[in-house]
């Protein structure tokens, strides 16, 4: 996200002074804190200490007190919950808090929730506990604090890491559900074997590392970047081991939390919305999994599959190629001989794992290369600390593990030993190849002008590297960035599908017919044939198959690879069983498959998608043409965006709104400033999916919607009966069995508010996701888009219009 359109968004807030004449920030053996006394406040009146509920449950807790009041950020007795307001946190004379409550049995002795552990007090002590302006909850002179037990949310200042001296080590643990405090699955902590790094555990199962810190930011987290919010650092000396961040702009208010779902995120507070917003992710995609493609392999998000070997090593099962991830990883090509090995920079990449290296801080490169040289099964070395040209040493030895490819800029170098013969360093092979090579650069340009030039005279190239597809599926997959779409033969194709027999058929999409095909392994694919008869939709396939491959999401259909032959253009799918959400949501006999949990579940999945496409994935991609049909179920309900055929893609620096000369998309789920105008912009997908909401709780299209009574679509429909506080009237009676009322009330709710004509008024889709899953209080909605309008005129003008046969998407070119 850039920062500036973030600043653009955030409206500091004002920090209140203590309204409450009684309210004080701290605790004595005297003054004790009852649940039904006044809460703690810390001075600046940002957080307070109390006791609340959740779920039923009674908490001690420390919580933000001006903004997001349901935001809290400590739990003291997180495992231990209490069921009734009779809770007591008192310091003892030794500076120890507990927590009591009435004890059912005996009610002359209290029992005891919690206690606050840590080192034992020495010397003379001020039993006084007392809230600061950070949120910490502090005993006498930090005795004990709050910030060394963390659980789901990492502040401001905290330390998040170890202090060797005392032994506290500072981790964090996700909740269990957001409204149960108690310790989840997820754990992220340290690890201070070889040199430290964070791990993020599902229970014993590491699912995530961060890799080591670079002197700018952990290996493994290229989106952490300085900014005008915070500072952050990471500390290694004899006495600690910390990562910390600080407030540069006290105005603002940002935490790091592990949520119940493994993801670490960070938000920062914006007042205008009343929330809280995505600010960072931690994991981006599959290639941070952590050791997913296993040991000497990279893996790499832009290319299909995403595992691949270090130059030098090939996959150890050679079958391996042929799915996107394979655990076995690779092994040498060439065996090492030690004393003539040399190495092999590689560029662009999250360090391996540094669990068993050795690290030398005051080391350079070439003293670093000399002992990795030394030592035989030094397999790989590189500087610890990027700044300032680098220094400092990392010295690995045995396996390279859980290594990925970012860029050239984000990522970093590492030596990896190789064989001479690899290499080709001898200084009478340097002679050899500076006269060898010229004479093969010209060979090699003479001949591939020839060819150029030859192909050129025939036709136009679609895809230039179409010489290259063999009998089943090209698979010469290389390390560097370049784009790579594995290619199907014609003749594969025809066998798959029964030479496109209409009883494969799966469905009609804008530009071709989908068909259902089984390669000879037995995997089913879905095949998308190109008209052949349209020039119209070439562009749009030269879209999908580059857009596509390069997205890897699990709410997006996976793009397996294409096939181009003469006027043929097949665009190659993963096979979804469950075929389309329209096919299940408007057909009476089969809706009730889908009930309210699926329901919520394929809403969250459109969302994350979405979310991912405008702005996780390296491209800014809007789909344009976002509907049911569009929608693909697997197995398991879960929902996949498909047809990115119209999909735009945008660099990162370019414009929102665009003005498209080609307007694309379908009646009823068309932004009215994207059908009337030809605007498009994030904000008009947010109006589709907004339509896909109303649809999804109603099990009614838009389109074909008109109230018996009143006449008005569904928008309208859905916008009346809110008004008169009568949405869930809106409700398909399939689902009724199953329903979950607020949260239906609350996605009817966010469908409005995504629909509003004004597209500055309608939510971001991370927005949208944060709406999804939290319980935030949601604006009200303003009055819909073409909520009257049952149909909208077709300029009559357009010269290409062109309406495809029992299909709804529109494509015409826009003569204005
Ligand atoms: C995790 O724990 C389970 C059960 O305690 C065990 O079966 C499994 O092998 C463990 N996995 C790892 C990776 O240690
Ligand atoms: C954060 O602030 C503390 C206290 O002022 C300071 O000691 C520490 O070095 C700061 N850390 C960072 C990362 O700025």
């Amino acid at each position: 996200m850039e920062i500036s359109s973030m600043l653009s968004v955030l409206i500091p807030f004002f920090f209140l002074i203590p309204s409450i004449i009684n309210a004080r920030d701290s605790i004595t053996p005297t003054q004790p804190l009852k649940d039904s006394n006044q809460n703690i406040i810390s001075l600046n009146g940002q957080f307070e200490l109390g006791f609340f509920n959740l779920s039923n449950r009674r908490y001690l807790a420390i919580k933000y007190r001006n903004i997001a009041p349901d935001s809290i950020i400590w739990v003291a007795n997180r495992n231990s919950p209490l069921n009734d307001t009779s809770g007591i946190l008192t310091i003892t004379s030794q500076g120890t808090l507990l927590l009591t409550a009435n004890n059912t049995k005996n009610t002359s002795s209290p029992k005891l929730i919690w206690r606050a552990n840590g080192p034992n007090p020495t010397g003379s002590i001020n039993p006084i506990a007392r809230l600061l302006d950070n949120g910490n909850l502090v005993v006498g002179d930090y005795l004990w604090q709050s910030f060394d037990y963390p659980g789901n949310t990492l502040m401001p200042t905290m330390k998040f890491g170890w202090n060797i001296e005392t032994g506290v080590d500072r981790s964090m643990s996700s909740w269990k559900s957001d409204d149960d405090p108690s310790e989840g699955q997820y754990h992220f902590k340290f690890d201070h074997s070889g040199y430290p790094q964070m791990f993020l555990k599902s229970q014993n199962v590491t699912v995530y590392r961060t890799g080591p810190w670079n002197g700018v930011r952990f290996s493994g987290a290229p989106n952490l970047k300085q900014n005008s919010f915070y500072t952050f650092d990471f500390i290694i000396n004899e006495k600690e081991v910390y990562y910390q961040y600080n407030l540069t702009d006290l105005k603002v208010s940002t935490r790091m939390l592990l949520r119940t779902n493994g993801n670490i995120d960070r938000f920062i507070w914006n007042d205008k919305v009343n929330g809280w917003i995505q600010y960072l992710t931690t994991q981006l995609d599959s290639c941070d999994r952590f050791n997913l493609c296993g040991p000497y392999a990279i893996c790499n998000i832009n290319n299909s599959p995403v595992c691949g070997c270090l130059d030098g090593f090939k996959p150890k099962d050679p079958n391996a190629w042929e799915t996107a991830y394979w655990n076995d990883g690779c092994v040498r090509s060439v065996k090492l001989e030690c004393n003539s090995d040399g190495f092999k920079k590689v560029s662009g990449l999250k360090l391996p794992d540094t669990r068993k290296v050795y690290y030398n801080k005051s080391l350079n490169l070439k003293e670093c290369e000399k002992l990795c040289h030394k030592n035989c099964s030094c397999t790989a070395f590189t500087n610890s600390d990027i700044r300032n040209g680098g220094s400092g040493c990392f010295l690995w030895f045995g396996e390279l593990i859980d290594t990925r490819y970012y860029s050239k800029q984000d990522g970093q170098d590492l030596y990896v030993r190789m064989a001479a013969s690899q290499l080709g360093s001898h200084s009478t092979t340097r002679k050899l190849v500076s006269i060898l090579v010229p004479v093969l650069i010209f060979i090699t340009g003479s001949i591939f002008i020839f060819v150029w030039l030859k192909r050129k005279g025939k036709r136009e190239d679609f895809f230039p590297e179409q010489e290259l597809s063999r009998s089943h599926m090209s698979a010469s997959h290389t390390q560097d960035n370049d784009l790579e779409l594995p290619f199907f033969d014609i003749l594969t194709m025809n066998k798959a599908t029964d030479n496109f027999s209409s009883k494969n058929e799966l469905g009609k999409g804008g530009f071709g017919i989908v068909y259902k095909g089984i390669l000879s392994d037995g995997q089913e694919i879905a095949v998308k044939r190109l008209s052949k008869h349209s020039n119209q939709g070439v562009q749009e396939f030269k879209n999908e198959a580059s857009c596509m491959i390069k997205l890897q999401h699990r709410n997006l259909v996976r793009l397996l690879g294409c096939c181009i032959h003469e006027e043929e253009k097949l665009l190659v799918y993963e096979y979804m069983p469950n075929t389309s959400l329209d096919l299940l949501l408007f057909d009476k006999t089969k809706n009730c498959q889908l009930d309210w949990p699926i329901r919520f579940n394929i809403i969250n999945g459109i969302a994350r998608g979405l979310v991912y496409l405008h702005h996780d994935s390296r491209l800014r991609i809007i789909h344009r043409d976002l509907k049911t049909s569009n929608i693909l179920l697997d197995n398991d309900f879960n929902p996949k965006i498909s047809d990115f055929g119209m999909a735009r893609i945008f660099g990162g620096s370019e414009a929102d709104l665009e003005n498209t000369k080609r307007i694309v998309g379908t009646y009823g789920y068309m932004a009215p400033e994207y059908a009337i105008d030809g605007h498009f912009s994030t904000k008009s997908d947010v109006f589709s999916f907004g339509v896909l909401l109303l649809e999804i709780v109603s099990g009614k299209k838009n389109r074909e919607f008109s109230h018996p009574t009143h006449g008005l679509n569904l928008l309208g429909h859905a916008w009346k009966l809110y008004n008169e506080e009568r949405s869930m009237e809106l409700l398909d009676s399939s689902v009724e069995e199953s329903a979950n009322v607020p949260e239906i009330m609350r996605v009817i709710q966010m469908g409005l508010l995504c629909v509003q004509k004004s597209p500055e008024k309608r939510p971001s889709m991370s927005m949208v996701v944060l709406m999804l899953g939290s319980t935030i209080s949601l604006p009200n909605p303003n009055e819909p888009g073409f909520f009257i309008e049952r149909e909208i005129d077709c300029p009559s003008s357009s010269s290409n219009f062109n309406k495809s046969i029992n299909e709804i998407t529109i494509t015409f070119m826009d003569g204005r």
